[in-house]
């Protein structure tokens, strides 16, 4: 099947700046990818792009709790990207920032092209202000008590307790939630979108309803052109404009010709695709004026269902009339929920870390074809759930398709030296057949994004395939002699079989797909089919199965950070008396001075042999001014069942005089290797507690348990 080469430009929501992918992220990408992945295989030629959406007043508000300049902040973020993209094999042709000069420099040309247009107006509007902190607060960052049910610290838009929306001036007793100060009212011009402008209502109407949207979106969005939401609840006819401008200070662009005044973040946000896609031409030498000139350029936006408004109103509006190419489409996938649990916070995401689930070593592609058999073209909402994602990758993936190959691969190898049959028997040969005549069908099914019914019709003929295979019993064609040429039949059908189920399966697991390549000598990035396999080289394992250990690693974590949120400050080191084994990293903004230490699972915690013990006995140390020698009771018993004790060495001395600790419990690191010091040997160390900068903040406090502990309990 010979057709045009496309030019695809096609990318994935701009994640905020503020925090580290969660599993509702990568999701998006999975789907995107595969999508991408699968019009590369058909030799169109794709542009991918990605960027961090690093502006606004939510990421210049944590950069300064973070004590870094938001530049810094956002660039932290940016660098923890690459091992989450490249683990879940996303393919991403360019990465960039909203934080870029190419994004300033468009975001500023399609503003001027929009003023040139008589779109955008400006207004004074009244908003609370915040004396303290001399900047105008967005709704977030304004408290106070519920005007209807009086629930004390509820937000500016809406209350927690009751549910009632709002707007900030009807709290009562408001308060910034970034000074404590009581805001006040200040007028500020403001820059509007005129989208009540009938030229943009008629516009939109026709884009959003002439058939480019799912259905289920367009629906949706028929209701904007009719009825609209205000800040406080009520509802208005129609489109309302834009409030496109925020007031310095702010992290963002700054409006041309107007001094102190800013982008508003998502006015420069759908920029930055154009603004990652000009990095990457820039890059290659490849003019992007001229890229996008050509009509022949479709442009497709994969996003979140919670971002509909801003893809499909303001942002073909942007560039529709300043002149631009609009969008061929926006894909609206739903939500991931995990493990049925409420939707995901934004922020937080659930308790599927995905970067933990890299870390236990799980393969990305299991999660890839998981997603992928859930996702369909439709926005809806899907659920992971661990039993299911167990079962559906053990029972398709190994149990169906990797063992098509590795019930044949080992007889051709050993008994026909890898040399695959030519010609096969008409029952084989119709099989194979029966898999490449899926191939349009599929090709239809992955360009619609239904990947979960392509992922069904894959198993339906991997299925087949074992049918096959349990009906002509390689195993038993193995053990007679006369049953030579059919042994090699079968096992050349399956092979086949293997390779074109494989082929069928790249843009979903493509690591696996480019191991198989060389194993039956196919190039697997083309989606055509191949010509027969010729020849094999000796299998090998190319997939593990999924186990109830690990799901259950990965959600422990979060079921221990659920019940202690991170208040569990580092206990300092103590060990071998003043100096620290681990310098901290100083951060004065973080609690007790230094940032939280990256998650560990319960499992590196267990490693840790904590234990409560008795101080025996306690003294001075001759020659240091800071330790003190403890002797300690843990319980612990020699060979001969006689008690014995420990010699600890504890950096205490400024703090504490040795009578003090005498007859005191306390909690012992009882499993840390011995270490030789000037004065002896130390078996252990006890904890305390310091902050990380012992200059402004000097004092080191020697833990002890509440009454009740005994000496020799392990600490859980
Ligand atoms: N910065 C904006 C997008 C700007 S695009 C010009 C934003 N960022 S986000 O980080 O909050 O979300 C990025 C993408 O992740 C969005 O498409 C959003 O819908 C998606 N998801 C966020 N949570 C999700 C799930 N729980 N499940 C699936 N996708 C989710 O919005
Ligand atoms: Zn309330």
């Amino acid at each position: 099947m010979t057709t045009r080469q496309r030019q695809l430009f096609v990318t994935t929501a701009l994640p905020y700046a503020n925090g580290h992918f969660h599993i509702g992220h990568i999701m998006e990408y999975i789907q995107a990818d595969i999508w991408v992945r699968y019009q590369r295989m058909q030799g169109h030629a794709v542009n991918f792009v990605g960027a961090d959406d690093t502006h606004g007043a939510p990421i210049m508000i944590a950069a300064e709790k973070a004590g870094k300049t938001p530049e810094q902040f956002v660039a932290d973020i940016a660098a923890g990207r690459p091992q989450y993209l490249n683990g879940f094999h996303i393919s991403h042709d360019n990465w960039h920032s909203t934080h870029s000069s190419e994004n300033t420099e468009l975001a500023k040309q399609i503003y001027r092209d929009l003023q040139a247009t008589g779109l955008i107006e400006t207004r004074t509007i009244e908003q609370f202000f915040d004396p303290e902190k001399a900047m105008f607060l967005p709704d977030r960052y304004i408290k106070g008590e519920c005007p209807k049910c009086h629930a004390q610290d509820q937000y500016g838009d809406n209350c927690e307790v009751c549910g009632s929306v709002y707007a900030p001036t009807d709290l009562i007793n408001p308060f910034s939630a970034l000074s404590g100060a009581k805001p006040v009212l200040k007028n500020s011009e403001h820059f509007f979108f005129k989208l009540s402008d009938p030229r943009c209502v008629e516009f939109l109407q026709n884009w959003t309803q002439d058939g480019k949207l799912q259905p289920e979106v367009a629906n949706k969005v028929k209701e904007w052109f009719t009825v609209r939401t205000n800040p406080d609840g009520s509802q208005s006819e129609g489109l309302g404009d834009w409030d496109i401008s925020r007031d310095a200070p702010y992290f963002g662009i700054e409006i041309p010709d107007a001094p102190g005044k800013y982008f508003y973040v998502w006015l420069d946000a759908p920029v930055g695709y154009l603004a990652s896609l000009k990095n990457l031409l820039d890059k290659r030498g490849q003019s992007y004026a001229d890229y996008m000139a050509n009509p022949e350029v479709e442009q497709y936006h994969f996003i979140g269902k919670d971002i509909v408004t801003f893809h499909t109103l303001f942002w073909p509006a942007m560039l529709h009339f300043s002149g631009r190419k609009t969008p061929n489409s926006v894909f609206v996938h739903g939500f991931l929920t995990v493990n049925n649990g409420e939707k995901m916070s934004k922020s937080r995401g659930t308790g599927l870390d995905p970067l933990k689930y890299l870390k236990l070593g799980m393969n990305p592609e299991w999660l890839r074809y998981y997603l992928a058999a859930k996702l369909s073209s439709r926005n809806e909402d899907i659920d992971f759930n661990a039993d299911d994602f167990m079962a559906r990758v053990n029972s398709d993936l190994i149990g169906k398709y990797v063992n098509v190959a590795s019930r044949a691969a080992g007889f051709l190898t050993k008994r026909f030296d890898g040399q695959v049959a030519q010609q096969l028997s008409a029952d084989g040969q119709a099989l194979v057949d029966k898999l490449h005549a899926a191939r349009d069908t599929l090709a239809a099914l992955y360009e619609e994004r239904d990947y979960g019914k392509a992922m069904k019709e894959i198993m339906l003929l991997t299925d087949a395939v074992n049918s096959y295979t349990d009906v002509v019993k390689p195993w038993d064609l193995a053990k007679h002699a006369d049953k030579v040429a059919e042994l090699h039949d079968a096992c050349s059908v399956l092979v086949n079989c293997f390779a074109i189920l494989t082929r069928y399966l790249a843009p979903v697991l493509p690591q696996l797909a480019a191991q198989v390549g060389p194993f039956v000598g196919q190039d697997m990035t083309r989606w055509d089919a191949a010509a027969p396999v010729q020849r094999i080289q000796p299998y090998q394992h190319l997939m593990q199965r999924v186990t109830p250990e690990q799901l259950d690693a990965l959600f422990e974590v979060a079921a221990a950070a659920e019940k202690e949120p991170k208040q569990a400050a580092k206990p300092a080191s103590t060990a071998g008396g003043a100096s620290k084994t681990v310098a901290p990293t100083a951060d004065p903004n973080a609690p007790g001075g230094e940032a939280l230490a990256p998650t560990i699972g319960i499992e590196d915690f267990a490693k840790i042999d904590l234990r409560i013990a008795k101080i025996l006995a306690c003294e001075a140390v001759e020659g240091s001014t800071k330790l003190l020698r403890l002797t300690l009771d843990m319980g612990e018993k020699n060979a001969e069942g006689q008690a014995t004790t420990r010699n600890v060495f504890s950096g205490i001395a400024s703090m504490y005089q040795p009578e003090q600790l005498v007859g005191k419990l306390t909690v012992l690191v009882a499993n840390l290797a011995p270490r030789k010091m000037k004065f002896g040997i130390s078996e252990g160390m006890v904890l305390a507690a310091s902050h990380a900068d012992e200059k402004t903040h000097p004092g080191i406090y020697v833990l002890e348990p509440f009454p009740g502990a005994q000496p020799g309990m392990r600490i859980h």
